[in-house]
């Protein structure tokens, strides 16, 4: 059906139509695992829990109504939170299926996965690295008083464990040590960072294998790299546990391997550390609050302070040690505008100007995750230029409230557009991993056919509910 201008009652139609398949999609997805239940991105290829996957399923399954679900996806990812040492606090990417009682009789296909990833990360229950941080605004917006009250101690740790772990120069910008950490595992942004990699012509000790990923290997090169740059992490690691290097030569050797200040990963402290002030402040946490405020204030002015470039009217990312700047045009910035006032009316009127340009984002299914005018540009490739709905979601949520704070007609007029398309996309190309970004939107050829890539039954595309939502509430 047409999203552009449907009848209400074909509306209501499609977005009743869209909710079954998100209730059953779920559902195929979940399992119980000891200790609570949650819900893979996709049986197949993803079979285990996923930081940030979770908290998407977690506000899909709040908009469908299910409080117990919600809470209980939340809950799990708690199971596997590092409860000592340096990295007390964090919370890994990825929390095994397959390691617990009963677990592999559910699906013992998924469980073969689970010796694979033991001896990848050497640690029988999880990765050892994380995910973008977006729990605390999950919990605030899925909870009441007694989840807040429940979750507050580990996950006011979580935030603890980046804000002691993740700003090694103490300069309020924090930083990604692997590209998994990043959640768009293939951008450009960290091009420079593999080619180094990829340069010293080794191998990685665990190759990939023809199980793993399927989606991610059509830059069979990049991959690689981003085996051997988890292998070099783990060494890293390793030598500091063995206590053979110092925590300060720790810390550099792994900014040299990425230290990536991703504009959207500060994006996210903020608005999360703001949020989990919110939930502090509501049950009592009030020094705790003050303190989590400042925090995203100060990020905030660090990221205005050296991550814009005036000339180009854009944030650019940084890598490296010394740090040195990415300048490769990405929705990071549009996802930034989600996170309160960090970006000033002046600079978003800027991202506007590039978000609603044909040439860059502006494609017939936008928004595309690298600009059309960059050389790495691929509207069909995994975070390489297709479109994705996660970032859909937070480019929208920010569009919103720019317009919300500063009166951006501007701002609704694109939201309004980017939310048709996304939920037109979604009920042509079903429930995918990623989509296909299309070519100019007016351009009438194949490369502006819809489609969707990666597993199909996918969970976080879900969130097309919110979207819906959206376009019923705030952008009627
Ligand atoms: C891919 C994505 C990552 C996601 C994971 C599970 O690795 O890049 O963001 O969390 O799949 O869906």
């Amino acid at each position: 059906m047409a999203i552009p201008d449907p009848t209400p009652g074909a509306r209501a139609a499609l977005r009743a139509d869209l909710t079954a398949r998100v209730t059953d999609l779920l559902s195929s997805n979940r399992v119980v695992a000891a200790g609570g239940r949650y819900t893979r991105p996709a049986r197949r290829t993803y079979p285990h829990q996923w930081l940030w996957d979770s908290c998407f399923h977690a506000i899909v399954y709040h908009q469908l109504g299910d409080r117990a679900l919600a809470h209980d996806e939340l809950r799990a990812l708690f199971r596997a939170q590092v409860s000592s040492g340096p990295d007390r606090g964090r919370l890994p990417h990825m929390t095994f299926f397959g390691g617990g009682p009963g677990e592999a009789d559910q699906d013992p296909e998924g469980a073969r996965a689970y010796a694979r990833e033991v001896s990848l990360w050497g640690d029988p229950r999880a990765s050892t690295i994380t995910q973008p941080p977006i729990v605390a605004e999950a919990v605030l917006r899925v909870g009441d008083a007694a989840l807040w009250r429940e979750l507050w101690r580990p996950l006011a740790a979580y935030y603890d464990w980046w804000l002691r772990r993740r700003d090694p120069r103490g300069e309020h910008l924090y930083v990604s040590f692997h590209m998994w950490e990043i959640g768009a595992d293939a951008t450009p942004r960290g091009d420079a960072a593999c080619q180094r990699l990829l340069a010293t012509g080794r191998s990685p000790r665990q190759p990939d294998d023809a199980s793993h990923n399927p989606t991610a290997r059509k830059r069979a090169d990049m991959l690689t790299a981003r085996y051997l740059m988890h292998d070099d992490l783990r060494g890293i690691d390793g030598d500091e546990l063995a206590e053979r290097i110092d925590e300060a030569e720790a810390q550099r050797r792994r900014l040299r391997l990425l230290g990536h200040v991703g504009v959207d990963m500060q994006a996210y402290l903020v608005r999360n550390l703001s949020d989990l002030a919110t939930i502090g402040e509501a049950i009592g946490e009030a020094a705790a609050a003050a303190r989590y405020r400042a925090e995203a204030a100060a990020i905030a002015a660090a990221v205005n302070r050296d991550l814009w470039d005036e000339e180009a009217g854009f944030y650019f990312d940084r890598w490296d040690e010394p740090s040195q700047v990415i300048r490769v045009r990405t929705p990071a910035p549009f996802v930034a505008l989600y996170a309160g006032d960090l970006v000033p009316p002046g600079r978003a009127a800027r991202l506007l100007d590039a978000l609603a340009d044909p040439d860059r984002f502006w494609t017939r299914w936008p928004i595309p995750t690298v600009a059309r005018d960059e050389p790495s540009y691929d509207p069909d490739d995994y975070w390489r230029g297709s479109t994705w709905l996660n970032v859909n979601w937070f480019t929208l949520r920010g569009l919103i409230e720019l317009h919300r704070r500063a009166e951006v007609p501007r701002a609704l007029e694109l939201a309004r557009e980017l939310a048709r398309r996304t939920c037109e996309l979604v009920d042509l190309a079903g429930f995918r991993e990623y989509y296909r970004a299309g070519g100019r939107a007016a351009a009438d050829d194949a490369t502006t056919a819809p489609a969707g890539f990666g597993p199909d039954g996918f969970g976080w595309s879900g969130i097309v509910l919110d979207v819906f939502r959206m376009l019923d509430e705030e952008l009627a």
